[in-house]
């Protein structure tokens, strides 16, 4: 496979996008292992999943609870954070949309009151909330843009199979979002390299079969679950180390920095093995490692914000330091950027109500 991935580097002093504003929308139910384990019927125990993924717990959003929910509450979150700027785009970058049509954003943007503004949907599954910074670092790179709302969303338990111990245990639901303005290269909360790809030749190995235009709805189908989300686990996971440990060095090589400098790694929060994996890769010790897997499992696009929101890995990275985000998910994509660690407040909402929002089974 030829690669030209899409880098985003600059020297030291010019215009990039800065954090000022960071947000956690977090359903409240919290799901123990065992509960998952009964409510499937699953062959597998708590023991397996905490050793083999580092999960102990996850949140599901209540029926009803839909990811524009979540993301209304971690947009107002982030924008509290940043002192309630008025944004001049929304991007949101889900897999899980309200609905096949039309996006999600818009009707996001229409709750937090931004009617007006463009707002659209990013789809690149896990990889998605940095595949949108890098879309938002570009605008304002660019000069098109001076303030961008972030959002990533997700709720995977609307379309994993709760019968399939495979994927069951392992998601959850959140959303977590920043709001980005103008700053210069090298200030807390400045986005420095940023590398992105995509290989659609693995598109088989994280998919929901159904439901799209190849597979219409209202067609008949041989596969019961082909309506559910399936991945195969085991070659998804090679994958990810690959494509996380490289796309994360191209970064680092982008902004020169030295892996032994980066004082906080955030990774996708898949599984507890691949990260460590990658980072023993980079060379990055176990001390400068943050994440939250064991808590909130993989909420897919949200995962790497969510770890940026999380007032326990603010109390131990300082404004300034130097991070690095690498994230990897179905498509296949993958994405990595270096980012100065920003001094902003993380700020947590409940998720929205919404009233007319249509209830969803999740006996
Ligand atoms: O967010 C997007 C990116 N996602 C990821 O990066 C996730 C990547 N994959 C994984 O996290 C891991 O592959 C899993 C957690 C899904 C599985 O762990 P593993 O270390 O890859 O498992 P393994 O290769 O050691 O063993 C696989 C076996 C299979 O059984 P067979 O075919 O060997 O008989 C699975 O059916 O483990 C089985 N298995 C389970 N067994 C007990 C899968 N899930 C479970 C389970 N309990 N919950």
């Amino acid at each position: 496979m030829t690669e030209t991935p899409l880098t985003l580097t600059r020297p030291a002093d010019t215009t990039t996008a800065v954090i000022t504003g960071i947000g956690a929308c977090l359903p409240p139910r919290v799901v123990d292992n065992d509960t998952v384990i009964a409510r499937g019927g699953l062959r597998t125990d708590d023991t397996w999943i905490r050793e083999r993924t580092g999960i102990a717990r996850r949140r599901h959003a209540d029926a009803g609870t839909s990811t524009g929910d979540l993301a209304v509450g971690a947009g107002r979150a982030a924008l509290a954070s940043a002192g309630d700027p008025r944004p001049e785009t929304l991007l949101l970058a889900t897999g899980t949309p309200d609905h096949p049509c039309p996006a999600t954003a818009p009707a996001v943007a229409h709750r937090l009151g931004l009617d007006g503004i463009p707002a659209f949907d990013l789809s690149a599954v896990c990889s998605g909330f940095l595949y949108a910074l890098a879309m938002a670092t570009a605008l304002i790179r660019a000069g098109s843009c001076g303030t961008v709302l972030v959002i990533a969303s997700d709720t995977y338990t609307t379309i994993v199979n709760p019968l399939d111990r495979e994927t069951a245990p392992i998601f959850g639901d959140g959303a977590g979002a920043v709001l980005v303005t103008t700053g210069q290269a090298g200030e807390p909360g400045a986005v420095g390299a940023v590398d992105l790809g995509s290989d659609g030749g693995g598109a088989d190995l994280i998919t929901i079969p159904y439901g799209g235009s190849r597979h219409p709805r209202h067609l008949p189908g041989t596969d019961p679950d082909g309506h559910f989300f399936r991945m195969r686990g085991r070659a998804v996971y090679a994958q990810a180390v690959r494509h996380m440990t490289r796309s994360a060095g191209t970064a680092l090589r982008g902004a020169g920095w030295a892996p032994d400098t980066v004082r906080a790694f955030v990774g996708h929060q898949a599984n507890q093995r691949i990260l460590d994996s990658v980072a023993d890769r980079l060379g990055i010790e176990p001390a400068h490692r943050f994440g939250n897997i064991g808590e909130l499992g993989n909420t897919a696009a949200a995962s790497i914000p969510l770890v940026l929101a999380d007032p326990a890995v603010h109390a131990r990275v300082k404004p300034g330091e130097r991070a690095l985000l690498t994230a990897f998910g179905g498509g296949l994509t993958w994405a990595s950027a270096t980012l100065h660690w920003p001094d902003a407040e993380p700020v947590s909402e409940r998720p929205a109500d919404h009233p007319s929002a249509s209830s969803r089974s999740d006996s």
